[in-house]
C-alpha cells in the first residue's frame, strides 16, 4: 500500500469513530430531552416544597399545562380526598411560579411532549392521565404500580430517585421488583 492509500485509510477510520462519538453524544441529547428544568427563585423553591411537597413530592411544573396547575390551585381544598387549602397570598404566590414553568410555557424537549399530547380543551387531573405519560409506562404491570413499594402511578420517585429535581433519565430508572429497567 503506498502513502496515498494509508492517509485515506486513516481519514476513513477517523470519520468511522467520529460519527460514532456523534452517535454517542445522541445520548446526550436524550438525555436532555429525559429532563425538565423548573426555573424559580430559592424562595419559591422553598415555599413549593413546603407547602405542596409535604404528602408527595413536589412535582416538576413542566409536567402539566398552565390550565391544570389552575385547576389544581383552584380547588386545593377538596384535593384528591384530602384538604391541602393554602391561604390567598400562598397560592396566588405559588400558582404564579407553577405557570410560569408550566408544560406548554416552556420549550424544553420533554415538556413539550407532555403539553402536545393533550387535545386543546383538555384539561388533566394529573401527570399520569396525560397521554404521553399512558404511552411511556404502558409496559409496567399493574400488579408492580399497586405494590407496597409503589402504591400508584404519582410516586414517581419510587421508580425515578431524582424526579423531583426533574430527572427522569433512562439509566436511574430502577422499578421495585424489577430492578434496573431495560425496555
Ligand atoms: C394534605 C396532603 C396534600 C398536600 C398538602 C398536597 N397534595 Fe397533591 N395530592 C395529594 C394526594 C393524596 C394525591 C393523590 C395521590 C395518589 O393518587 O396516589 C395528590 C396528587 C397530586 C397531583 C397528581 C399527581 C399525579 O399522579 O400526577 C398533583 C399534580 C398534586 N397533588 C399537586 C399538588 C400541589 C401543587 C400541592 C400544593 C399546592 C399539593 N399537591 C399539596 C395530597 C396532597
Ligand atoms: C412503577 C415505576 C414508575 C413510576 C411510579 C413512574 N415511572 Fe416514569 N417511567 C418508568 C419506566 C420503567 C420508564 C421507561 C419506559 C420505557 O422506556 O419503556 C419511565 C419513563 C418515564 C419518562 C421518560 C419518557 C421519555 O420521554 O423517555 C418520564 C418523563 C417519566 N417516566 C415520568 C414519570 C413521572 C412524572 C412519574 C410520576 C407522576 C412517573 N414517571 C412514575 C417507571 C415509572
Amino acid at each position: 500500500m503506498n502513502n496515498l492509500h494509508k492517509g485515506w485509510m486513516v481519514a476513513l477510520l477517523l470519520t468511522g469513530c467520529i460519527g460514532a462519538l456523534t452517535e454517542a453524544s445522541g445520548g446526550t441529547d436524550r438525555s436532555e430531552y429525559r429532563s425538565v428544568p423548573t426555573r424559580a427563585t430559592p424562595e419559591q423553591t422553598r415555599l413549593y416544597k413546603s407547602e405542596c411537597g409535604s404528602c408527595h413530592m413536589a412535582y416538576p411544573p413542566g409536567l402539566l399545562p398552565a390550565r391544570a396547575w389552575e385547576q389544581v390551585m383552584g380547588g386545593l381544598e377538596r384535593h384528591f380526598g384530602d384538604n391541602a387549602e393554602l391561604d390567598g397570598v400562598t397560592v396566588e404566590s405559588l400558582q404564579g411560579f407553577l405557570i410560569a414553568n408550566a408544560a406548554d410555557r416552556t420549550d424544553d424537549k420533554l415538556s413539550r411532549k407532555f403539553s402536545t399530547s393533550l387535545a386543546a380543551g383538555d384539561v388533566p387531573a394529573r401527570i399520569s392521565r396525560v397521554g404521553y405519560f399512558v404511552k411511556e409506562h404502558r409496559k409496567i404491570p399493574e400488579k408492580i404500580v399497586r405494590s407496597p413499594e409503589v402504591g400508584s402511578f404519582s410516586r414517581c420517585e419510587s421508580c425515578h430517585p431524582r424526579a423531583e429535581q426533574g430527572s427522569f433519565e433512562e439509566g436511574e430508572i430502577r422499578v421495585p421488583g424489577l430492578g434496573v429497567w431495560k425496555d
